[in-house]
């Protein structure tokens, strides 16, 4: 599948393009710089041994993709939403953003209760989000010289794209469950500041969670 990430130079995205790579899909690093995108692209190509990875301006990136992954900070979620609106309404929509605050460390969602939830407030009837990965560390998937462990809940509205992504996620080494409508997206968007804290607690970067009894 031809993916879109926007925002993979930052860390997050870059470790969910590396592994998508290795997965076999065709990545496009989104950037709201050519230049960044294309030099995050090298890199990613080195470093994961692939050549099926390109580097692409935001909206250009977009406009190639058959799915869209939103990964970019939450203070510039919406407006990134909004910008691409005309591109992205009728695309399939992965959204992994997670709306938190500092000091203290918090869970802090938008009025629509969720940056999913906005998402999808921001491109209108008929768009298709999905939201997932929240618990899954950008280190963990950066680090190749580790599995991927872990367990994923993907919500989203749309069943198919929802069982798209658990797939992806599945490929990438995790169990992936069905974790139900894109309503619940505020549960599993606010187990990350959660986790965070317990990493520091701990001393680790990548704790996440595990579902028991499936
Ligand atoms: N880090 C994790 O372990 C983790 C785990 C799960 C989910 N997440 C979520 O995934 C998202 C990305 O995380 P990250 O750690 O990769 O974030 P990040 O490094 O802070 O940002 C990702 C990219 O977003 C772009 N960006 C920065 N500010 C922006 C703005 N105001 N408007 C639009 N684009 C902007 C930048 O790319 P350009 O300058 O190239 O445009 C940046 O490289 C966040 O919402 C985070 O909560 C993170």
């Amino acid at each position: 599948m031809k993916i879109a990430i926007i925002g993979a130079t930052g860390d997050m995205g870059y470790g969910l393009a590396l592994r998508l790579a290795i997965a076999g899909h065709d990545i496009i690093i989104g950037s709201r710089q050519l230049e960044k995108a294309e030099n995050a692209a090298v890199k990613a190509r080195e470093e994961s041994g692939k050549t099926n990875i390109i580097g692409m301006a935001n909206p250009d990136a977009a406009r190639a993709a058959e799915l869209v992954v939103i990964s970019v900070p939450s203070a510039g979620h919406r407006a990134t939403v909004e910008g691409l609106k005309d591109i992205i309404a009728e695309k399939p929509v992965l959204d992994i953003t997670i709306p938190m605050a500092f000091k203290p460390l918090r869970y802090a969602p938008p009025a629509e209760g969720s940056n999913a939830l906005e998402t999808q407030a921001v491109l209108g009837e008929g768009s298709r989000v999905a939201a997932g990965f929240h618990t899954i560390s950008a280190t963990l998937l950066s680090d190749l010289s580790h599995p991927v462990t872990g367990d994923a809940l993907i919500v989203g509205d749309d069943a198919e794209l929802k069982e798209q992504v658990i797939g992806l996620a599945k490929e990438l080494g995790l169990n992936a469950y069905n974790a139900g409508a894109l309503r619940f997206s505020s549960t599993v968007e606010s187990l990350t500041p959660m986790l965070i804290g317990m990493n520091k607690r701990y001393g680790s970067n990548h704790m996440g969670i595990i579902i028991t009894g499936a």
